[in-house]
């Protein structure tokens, strides 16, 4: 049978050399094959571990050509104790539909606290959705190791052309999703879920990245909504609800006298809702190099405390006046209007080479508690006010 096949398909090479090269051109351009993890031994049962067959099922992804679909059906609850997917990959493009729930371990059958639940690395064209979980188990984590190294949930190393949307992502033991050294990125109708009080739970935690766009997000987490760190450009986050969380960060930035840089930011029709921070960027003393080109505008504000936020005393207790930090220039905030939850309305508290051309326009900030009216501190802080509430007299021009 399969001899009398292929026989056959070289008689019809023979007669038709032009047929049979379009066939197989046409075999290569259009494959598309679909790779799902229950075909390679997987139990789905929430308890065994599942990482194998699902490192079986990347491999074939991984390697087949042209469009390749990893399928993780629903229904079932997979338990995995340490995926790293590695490309380079030959697929053209690659599909993750996480159609079910994925489940950590708890602390104690954690694999290597060093490393994070899932982590994918040099895999370029990669589109991740599916409407499916992500639980962290951090509640096994969090009190019992404060301070000790907890892995987070989610990386991505060295992905370009990354798209990431409709996942729920909970309880990470640390941040939720690591990305760093990507360029060409899009997050967006994600929900990523932890307890206010759990420890750096970040949702969103970026490094040395370009082009990346977070979008219609909800988030509520222990830590930065989103944290945007040393190295990164034209990052864009637009419709995300922050709260409870830290805010959307820029850093911190500088610590150890590091060289870092952040520019191009562009925060837009975010809301933070009882969070500690809102709009904040925060680089330590003794640090070199700079934040410039951001933007903060069209905000909401629900008893957010500190929602207008640049500390270039971060993590110091005794701050030196004296010191310098990296430079900050160039940062607008525009439309930013609601409650903050004392008197700490909008802090501007700069080191002594100053933040230079801040623009605030269109702000409008009162306070929900009324014993303590909302108030504006600034620390060398220049550039140019318009229309805002609180009164800000400190800026300097
Ligand atoms: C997957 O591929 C990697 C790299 O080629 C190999 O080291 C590993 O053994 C493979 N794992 C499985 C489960 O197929
Ligand atoms: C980020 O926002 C700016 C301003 O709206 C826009 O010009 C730019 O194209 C956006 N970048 C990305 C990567 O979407
Ligand atoms: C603003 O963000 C919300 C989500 O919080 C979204 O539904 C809405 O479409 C966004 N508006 C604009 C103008 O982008
Ligand atoms: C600036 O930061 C230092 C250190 O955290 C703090 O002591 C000081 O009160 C701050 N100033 C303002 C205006 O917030």
């Amino acid at each position: 049978m399969q001899e009398g096949l292929v026989s056959c398909i070289l008689i019809l090479c023979l007669v038709s050399p032009c047929l049979c090269l379009k066939w197989s051109n046409f075999g290569v351009e259009t494959e598309e094959s679909t790779y799902n993890v229950l075909d390679y031994g997987t139990n789905g049962n929430g308890e065994s571990d599942d990482s194998n067959a699902f490192l079986s099922a990347w491999n074939d992804t991984c390697r087949s050509q042209g469009i390749a679909n990893l399928v993780i059906p629903k229904g079932k609850v997979f338990m995995l104790k340490n995926l790293e997917l590695k490309g380079p990959c030959k697929a053209n493009s690659i599909h993750i539909q996480l159609f079910g729930n994925i489940v950590a371990p708890t602390k104690d059958e954690w694999v290597d606290d060093k490393k994070d639940l899932i982590i994918i690395s040099n895999v370029n064209s990669l589109t991740i959705d599916g409407g499916g979980y992500i639980e962290g188990n951090g509640n096994t984590w969090w009190e019992r190791c404060k301070d000790c190294t907890r892995p987070g949930v989610l990386r991505f190393s060295s992905c370009n052309d990354l798209s990431v949307s409709s996942l729920n992502l909970v309880n990470s033991p640390r941040f939720h999703i690591a990305i760093n050294n990507c360029k060409n990125a899009r997050f967006f109708n994600m929900n990523i879920n932890a307890p206010g009080n759990s420890p750096n739970t970040d949702a969103y935690d970026i490094s040395n990245s370009k082009n990346v766009v977070f979008q219609d997000s909800t988030i509520a987490v222990g830590d930065d909504c989103i944290a945007i760190n040393g190295g990164c450009s034209y990052i864009n986050a637009t419709g995300i609800t922050c709260g409870p969380g830290h805010g959307i960060s820029i850093g911190s930035l500088g610590k150890n006298k590091d060289y870092e840089t952040v520019e191009e930011v562009h925060v837009k029709n975010c809301t933070f809702k009882g969070t500690t921070n809102g709009a904040r960027i925060k680089t330590w003393e003794g640090g070199s190099g700079y934040v410039r080109n951001i933007i903060f505008e069209d905000i909401i504000l629900i008893e957010a405390k500190n929602p207008i936020i640049i500390d270039q005393h971060y993590g110091s207790k005794n701050a030196n006046i004296e010191v310098e930090s990296l430079q900050i220039s160039d940062v607008t905030f525009q439309n930013i209007e609601g409650t903050c939850a004392d008197e700490r309305a909008i802090r501007l508290n700069c080191s002594s080479n100053g933040c230079h051309n801040l623009i605030l326009d269109q702000i409008n900030i009162i306070s929900s508690n009324p014993e303590k009216k909302a108030q504006a501190f600034c620390n060398n802080a220049y550039g140019k006010v318009k229309q805002v509430i609180p009164l800000v007299s400190c800026i300097l021009e």
